[in-house]
């Protein structure tokens, strides 16, 4: 009866999508383009939209968003997120982490070491001398089962789970995790994130979209106003682990407490940690941080096309990457070159190696407990 249902509710969003308002501007990546078989699994894309024309797309190969149309002050819809039109150009890129889900520990912890009730733990070492997104075979590489579903409010939503098994890229424990896309009426991507374990391990999910709010990577996002609402920071060493310490922004170039364009301090390499990160490279601590408490976190916004992204989230920290990885060497959709500083990182999150930091807030998954993140990307022009 509840695949009868979902059938029937799939068959209705997909319906809706394709009746879409016309001349709006989205263009629809192919499904039949994300058609494979990866470890025995299908891959797939799935299509969430709302009345208002707003238009996600997800592959399950990494639970990974491809597209996001949003409107723009003008009426157009741009897409704001870096992707790729078929599935083997993901497999091919050298950048695995263009849109998906990573983990099991997002972002980065130092020399792949923890240790959690006396024993230590060595993870796969994938970024210098340390762990990066949960190793080269993280959870942006696996493929994960998907259901289409209608949310309480009637909102289109794509739950998508995977098991990691016990000793994957050297964490403990077999691990479920689901995570869940929604789309609501009032034009925010809604990601909530809930997982399990059968024996005490580390979790750190986030979302690693690349956006570019000018819906082109033909312009720079150093013209993007960023605001983070976070008086804080967590230094790091020149591999950017933390150091444990937790400074004020006040008065350096990491000072976002008020709109500045990400473009005007970024250079600034007489401050030392913009000279390790080459840019911004960090994580924030988030002054509304209160556990469970979903609160405003960043907003972006362009004024170029009048789109602003507001981010809420009930977790500890946001790192912000600035693109400055990127040389342009790979093509993205129409023809969009992945080129340096054209795409932006904002990951909600707990803080880079809280494993090794009794000082930073937990990251430790007990069997019995379940792990939840609930993060908002809300979007809204300026007229
Ligand atoms: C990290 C960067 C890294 C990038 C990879 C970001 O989350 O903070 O250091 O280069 O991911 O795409």
């Amino acid at each position: 009866m509840r695949r009868i249902f979902l059938f029937l509710t799939a068959s209705v969003l997909l319906g809706s999508c394709t009746n879409a308002p016309g001349g709006n501007g989205v263009e629809l990546l192919d499904d039949e383009a994300f058609r494979t078989e990866i470890d025995g699994r299908q891959t797939g894309l799935y299509t969430l939209c709302n009345d208002n024309g707003m238009t996600v797309q997800i592959t399950n190969y990494g639970a990974r968003i491809v597209a996001l149309w949003v409107p723009s002050a003008d009426g157009v819809f741009r897409d704001v997120v870096w992707g790729f039109e078929k599935i083997g150009d993901y497999i091919a890129s050298t950048d695995n982490y263009c849109g998906p889900i990573v983990g099991r520990y997002g972002n980065r912890i130092g020399k792949g070491r923890f240790t959690l009730d006396g024993r230590e733990h060595r993870l796969t070492i994938n970024n210098g001398e340390n762990h990066l997104h949960g190793g080269s075979g993280g959870f942006e590489c696996r493929v994960w089962e998907a259901e289409e579903f209608s949310s309480p409010e009637g909102d289109p939503a794509l739950a998508l789970s995977y098991r990691s098994p016990d000793g994957e890229e050297g964490y403990p424990g077999n691990l479920d995790i689901t995570v869940t896309y929604t789309l609501t009426r009032n034009n925010e991507l809604k990601i909530d994130y809930s997982a399990t374990t059968d024996a005490p391990t580390v979790l750190n999910p986030t979302s690693h979209v690349y956006y570019n709010l000018h819906g082109t990577t033909a312009r720079s996002t150093d013209s993007h106003l960023l605001t983070i609402h976070a008086s804080r920071f967590t230094p790091t060493d020149a591999g950017l682990i933390p150091t444990g310490e937790l400074l004020e922004v006040e008065g350096t170039p990491l000072d976002f407490r008020t709109p500045r364009t990400i473009g005007e301090r970024i250079d600034d390499r007489s401050y030392e940690p913009l000279r390790f990160g080459n840019g911004y490279d960090h994580n924030w601590v988030l002054d509304n941080y209160r556990p469970h408490e979903i609160a405003p976190a960043a907003e972006l916004y362009e004024p170029a096309t009048g789109i602003r992204m507001r981010i809420l989230t009930d977790q500890p920290g946001l790192q912000f990457y600035a693109g400055q990885g990127m040389d342009g060497r790979e093509t993205g959709k129409r023809g969009d070159r992945h080129a340096f500083r054209t795409g932006i990182a904002l990951e909600t999150q707990n803080f880079p190696d809280a494993p090794n930091h009794p000082n930073f807030p937990s990251a430790v998954l007990r069997p019995g407990e379940v792990y939840s993140q609930h993060t908002v990307y809300a979007f809204e022009t300026d007229k």
